[in-house]
């Protein structure tokens, strides 16, 4: 594994669950049965806004990484209910999950919004995951690469060419989102190999070292063959990231 470019990557989104009770709870428990695959895998979670000191409280001198769910674009300013990127780094978040569908979905967020907020990310220290994934309809009507370049390319278009790497992309059909519906392997692994594709035309070294992830209904009895894809380098987890013992489980899946 060690000759490997990329580290596998396990990421919990939570979502709008989980009280700071029950944040601190969850990742003292998740810590030390990760521990041992630390070596092999990079594990971090998603709490709410509110959650987050909770969670760094309690992650603190262990493996397990803290990430926000959404940022603002401007570092400060007149932006009632934002919270910036440069706020996140100084509580101690390590990234931040951008343009999940959810948001795209509910608060119209657009690829040209996350074109400016990824670079913000990158710029104030935090690792940016950058959401990306077709409808149903889309891919129904054969738009599915087509929608997928529009979001990948203007969601990359203004970070730095040796910076690429540093982001993460998450690809995540919308139709496989908390519907159980999990993209069989190979749909999973073309997807990914597009979206590495997609980054290969602004940098070979940054495709090669950029790190894709799958989501989607990823559950421990499907994480395996879903990884197994040579471009999957790991999975952004939304309901089975809520139970310690199953994401425990994915995480082991990651490291093998
Ligand atoms: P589920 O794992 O619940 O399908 O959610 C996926 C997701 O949206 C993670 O960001």
């Amino acid at each position: 594994m060690s000759e490997h470019p990329r580290r596998p990557y396990m990421v919990g989104n939570w979502k709008m669950h989980k009280t700071r009770a029950e944040t601190r709870d969850f990742v003292a428990e998740l810590a030390p049965r990760v521990a041992d695959h630390a070596a092999y895998v990079d594990v971090a979670v998603c709490p709410a806004f509110v959650s987050l000191a909770a969670a760094l409280d309690a992650a603190r001198g262990t493996a397990v990484r803290v990430h926000a769910q959404t940022m603002g674009r401007a570092p400060q300013g007149a932006h009632t209910g934002e919270v910036s990127a440069p706020m996140l780094v100084d509580v101690g978040v390590h990234g931040v999950v951008l343009g999940h569908s959810e948001r795209r979905r509910d608060d119209g967020e657009t690829d040209r919004l996350l074109a400016e907020k990824v670079p913000a990310a990158l710029e104030a220290g935090l690792e940016p995951i950058l959401c990306v994934g077709e409808t149903e309809e889309e891919r129904d009507a054969g738009e599915m690469e087509r929608r997928l370049r529009h979001q990948v390319q203007e969601g990359l278009e203004l970070v730095p060419t040796e910076r690429l790497a540093e982001v993460v992309v998450a690809y995540e059909p919308v139709w496989a989102i908390g519907t159980g519906r999990v993209a069989t392997p190979e749909q999973a692994q073309e997807a990914l190999g597009f979206v590495r594709a997609l980054v290969g035309d602004r940098s070979r070294a940054g495709a090669e070292r950029i790190r894709v992830l799958y989501g989607g209904s990823v559950k421990p009895d499907n994480a395996a063959e879903i990884l197994a894809g040579p471009d999957v380098d790991g999975a952004l987890v939304g309901g089975a990231s809520l139970e310690v013992a199953d994401f425990a489980a994915l995480v082991a899946a990651a490291a093998r």
